[in-house]
């Protein structure tokens, strides 16, 4: 398979006006369908807002609205889909961190959800964000879709959530603790703990567009797939690689919850090549940008 060539600093310079304006975009939508700190009960919507507007990438987001863009949706017609994405990612992350889970403290450079606020209160703030999302989904007024097609969002939406998507991802993860997996194994569970919401953000986004053809979906659908494996191995090496105040979580908590996630050697370097028979085959379709992190800590984002 032939490598890739790393972006050029001329196309990182282009993008990132892009990214921004996703970034942006986004957070003002989130913005308004969270409720307000204010409204009761106080101390849920306070940590409903803290555990989504508190940075983050927004990187599914982002892959709604590119989607959209690639098939001439306008940018405002997928908030919706963007914040709903976006929302079931911020529940999956409160409850990740949990205790009972992989008990972190640090998400996004600050406390998480348990340690800002309680146990209780973060298990319902997953419990309301995943509502609010599809809340948002069913409800929003600028997506110009025939209600099928809609149906068909939430639809993909509540599969890429539960026991066959993002949940069922998590218990396979839990399950793994301190076991020796193969990379079959490695691969289910990154595929569906983590792909399945990213391949959901770009199905959404061509959902959008009531002229994208089967082929468009179904290349669209392969790219995100590949993307959403991939994004879970480079979580992983960040994990061992990364610093604690750029990616904003503990670095190193992998091993000292004894999961074996280390990614095969091939996929560190360039050009990342894995031997056939590996879904990771596909790991050049990744993009070095996607998870690239930001830098936490009060640190300016890079
Ligand atoms: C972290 O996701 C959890 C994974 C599924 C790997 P992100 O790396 O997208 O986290 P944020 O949203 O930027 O904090
Ligand atoms: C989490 O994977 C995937 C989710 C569904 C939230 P990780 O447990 O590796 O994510 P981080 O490293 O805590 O962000
Ligand atoms: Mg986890
Ligand atoms: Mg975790
Ligand atoms: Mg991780």
């Amino acid at each position: 398979m032939p490598s890739r060539k790393p972006l050029t600093v001329t196309t990182k310079h282009l993008l990132k006006p892009y990214l921004d304006s996703c970034r942006e975009r986004v957070e003002q939508a989130l913005e308004q369908h969270l409720p307000a700190a204010g409204i009761q009960p106080g101390k849920l919507h306070q940590a409903m807002r803290h555990a989504t507007l508190n940075g983050g990438k927004r990187v599914r987001p982002l892959l709604v609205y590119a989607t959209g863009r690639a098939l001439g949706v306008p940018a405002e017609q997928l908030n919706g889909a963007a914040c709903a994405v976006e929302l079931i990612h911020a529940y999956s992350l409160v409850h990740d961190d949990l205790p009972a889970m992989d008990d972190d403290e640090l998400r996004r450079g600050q406390p998480t959800c348990h340690i800002a606020f309680d146990e209780a209160t973060a298990i319902l703030t997953g419990d309301a964000l995943q509502t609010l999302a599809f809340k948002v989904l069913c409800k929003e007024g600028e997506l110009a879709i025939p209600p099928s097609t809609r149906l068909q969002m939430i639809e993909e939406l509540a599969n890429a959530s539960g026991s066959r998507g993002m949940a069922g991802g998590q218990a396979l993860d839990l399950e793994a603790v301190g076991q020796q997996i193969d990379l079959t194994q490695l691969e289910t569970m990154h595929i569906h703990k983590t792909g399945a919401l990213i391949r959901a953000s770009v199905r959404l986004g061509a959902l959008s567009a009531t002229t994208a053809t089967r082929e468009q979906i179904q290349s669209l659908d392969h790219y995100a797939k590949c993307i959403g494996l991939a994004f879970q191995v480079q979580d992983d090496i960040l994990d061992i690689e990364g610093e604690t105040e750029v990616i904003g979580k503990t670095k190193g908590k992998d091993s000292a919850n004894d999961k074996q996630r280390t990614p095969p050697s091939w996929a560190w370097k360039p050009p990342r090549r894995c031997p056939s028979g590996s879904t990771m085959r596909h790991w050049s379709a990744w993009t070095p940008w996607m998870n690239a992190p930001i830098r936490y800590a009060g640190s300016p984002t890079t």
